[in-house]
């Protein structure tokens, strides 16, 4: 999963930017106590010592001259304007951007959701590299591939730290890696234990147990087609549980695999920009009480129940992985080979719960949206669906299952796969990342603490990169590995493939078994609201459609193979 890249290491997912140097320390608007924001609440102490002073000691304050009192006041005044003055306003230096509105900046033009289309509009006008102000936070838009690789893979210890969020903080208790700085010791930990525990060769060991899960997959499609979008969650939920704790979903009702996204979706709700009070910019909103009749702080109740579900979820998987090693009953998954080493990891209990919570998201859920993908694109483009069927009959033929090895002599279903990461990239603004320095980008000065998103969806779209980008066509990955139209500078283009076996096999295996048709719902589509909203990452709507089996050769192995794996690890 980590590929070495000399002294950088980068994750195998083009999505997985935080390059990382080995010896440097490494949603969303998030929290934003800066040098300049802190100010604020420097003024507001000030004011509440003056009115505290003036009731507790107005003998010492009557003592005072008026005029010393008066000249206070003047600065404070001038200073509280001055300050007012240039917030929102665009720095002298940064990139361009759309026009800013005193004090606000671009605050009331800001997207509470699908950023990328906003973000997409912007760079179109504004060009690839944008700011956008909001009140005195500086963010930053990449829609330029060399950019983001100058920035975020280039200078990757100067980039590579998040937003703080007092929301994701109240529900994590900072023990979520993928949200945490880099120099943080949760991060430092979480890093060296998937480091050390998940290496290409180490997952290699668990695909055996993946195949029995996608055997159980294509059972679930042949026996309830209409709940494709279920088991599609299901499955990935239950290969994460598999891997990680040792333990299956069989079935989604009740299971570990519901919770799991029910505890998701919820915290996408969470992770939501647009959709709580800008807490981080204006920290006294933390104190409003939760008040259902007038709406207020409706994200207190939320918080709760999130780290409820979550928390409940994985301190279980988590004790049930202790007891099979306590009883001499462990089964070989992930979490008990980080508790057995856990001294040398040198982990705590709480950041052992932590990782597994952060490799459940990143692995069950962002599979499960890209492989529904996959499914509305055969639906969306027939032809496609037919080129890559005669593919995989040309190779792997009726009588037994597709294997990894078949992959790549697979070129156009290779194709059709990177096309539907171009065409529906699961994080279309990247998560965002933030300055712990001032740097510098094609003539841009780009301040630290700003933050910054790579707007994967507006390159991926951009019709200087692609030709006719808003179609669907695998055919452009043919002839080019970055699918770009002739005469592009593709050097800061990475490979969009992520690699997985498990995509790639559950790829392989869904064209290899079934016909997929458009029914008459009207779902499986990809206009932009057959997609959920909150939280960054782009989750298709549930859909139906119709699914028939190729023949009856293939169903009978599909059967036979899943009576005999039965209950099996
Ligand atoms: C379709 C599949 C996937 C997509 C689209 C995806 C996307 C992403 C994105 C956008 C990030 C943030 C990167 C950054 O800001 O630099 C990320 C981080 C991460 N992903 Fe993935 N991911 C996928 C699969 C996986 C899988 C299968 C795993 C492991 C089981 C995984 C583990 C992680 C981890 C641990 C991080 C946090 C890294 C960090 O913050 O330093 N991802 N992923």
């Amino acid at each position: 999963m980590i590929i070495q890249k000399g002294k950088e290491e980068t994750h195998w997912c083009v999505y997985h930017v935080r390059t990382l140097r080995i010896e440097s320390s490494t949603h969303l608007i998030m929290e934003n106590i800066t040098d300049e924001t802190t100010s604020y609440p420097a003024l507001f102490s000030v004011l509440v010592l003056l009115n505290y002073l003036n009731k507790n000691y107005s003998f010492l304050i009557s003592t005072l001259s008026v005029k010393f009192l008066a000249a206070g006041a003047s600065i404070l005044f001038i200073y509280f304007f001055a300050k007012l003055w240039t917030t929102g306003r665009r720095e002298q230096g940064l990139p361009p951007g759309p026009p800013v509105t005193p004090v606000v900046g671009n605050a009331l033009q800001f997207p509470t959701g699908f950023p990328h289309i906003r973000f997409t509009e912007w760079a179109y006008t504004y060009g690839p590299i944008i700011s956008v102000k909001i009140l005195n936070r500086t963010i930053i838009v990449l829609t330029d591939p060399e950019a983001v690789k100058a920035i975020l893979d280039g200078q990757g210890a100067l980039t590579g730290n998040r937003p703080r969020s007092y929301i994701i903080q109240r529900v994590t208790d900072g023990l979520y890696m993928a949200l945490e700085d880099m120099h943080t010791p949760v991060w430092k930990h979480n890093r060296k234990a998937i480091h050390s525990f998940m290496s290409p060769s180490q997952l290699e060991a668990y695909l055996p147990k993946q195949r029995v899960e996608y055997v159980h997959f294509l059972h679930d499609i042949l026996t309830q087609p209409q709940d494709i979008y279920t088991h599609i969650r299901r499955t990935t939920a239950s290969v994460m549980t598999t891997l990680l704790y040792g333990k299956r979903c069989f079935q989604w009702s009740g299971s570990d695999a519901e919770i799991f996204y029910e505890g998701a979706k919820l915290f996408n709700n969470v992770t939501d920009p647009g959709a709580h009070p800008p807490i981080d910019l204006f920290w006294p909103l933390k104190y409003v009480p939760y008040v259902e009749r007038w709406g207020w702080a409706k994200w207190k109740p939320l918080c709760d129940t999130t780290k409820n579900v979550r928390d409940a979820l994985y301190i279980r998987l988590l004790e049930e992985c202790e007891e099979r090693l306590k009883s001499g009953r462990a089964v070989g998954c992930y979490i008990e080979a980080i508790l057995n080493n856990q001294a040398d990891l040198g982990m705590t209990r709480d950041e052992i719960c932590g990782l597994g919570t952060v490799l459940m998201d990143a692995g069950a859920d962002t599979t499960a949206s890209y492989l529904q993908n996959f499914v509305i694109s055969l639906l969306q483009s027939p032809e496609s669906q037919r080129k890559a069927q005669k593919e995989i009959d040309s190779v792997v033929g009726g009588d037994r299952f597709p294997v990894l090895a078949d992959f790549k002599r697979l070129p156009y279903i290779k194709a059709l796969v990177k096309e539907v990461f171009r065409f529906r990239p699961i994080f279309p603004v990247g998560l965002p990342h933030v300055t712990t320095e001032d740097i510098a980008c094609k003539g841009h000065h780009i301040p630290r603490d700003s933050i910054i998103f790579m707007n994967i969806w507006g390159i991926y779209h951009h019709p200087d990169y692609f030709d006719e980008p808003e179609t669907f066509k695998p055919e452009r990955y043919l002839n080019n590995p970055h699918g770009t139209k002739k005469g592009v500078n593709t050097t800061g283009f990475r490979d969009n493939l992520p690699f997985g076996a498990g995509r790639m096999l559950n790829t392989m295996n869904l064209l290899w078994a079934f016909n997929f048709a458009k029914d008459k719902s009207g779902t499986g589509n990809w206009d932009i609201d057959a997609y959920a909203g909150p939280g960054l990452e782009l989750t298709p709507l549930p859909f139906t459609c119709t699914i028939t089996p190729r023949d009856e050769k293939r169903v009978n192995l599909i059967k036979q193979s899943f009576e005999y794996n039965g209950e099996s690890i």
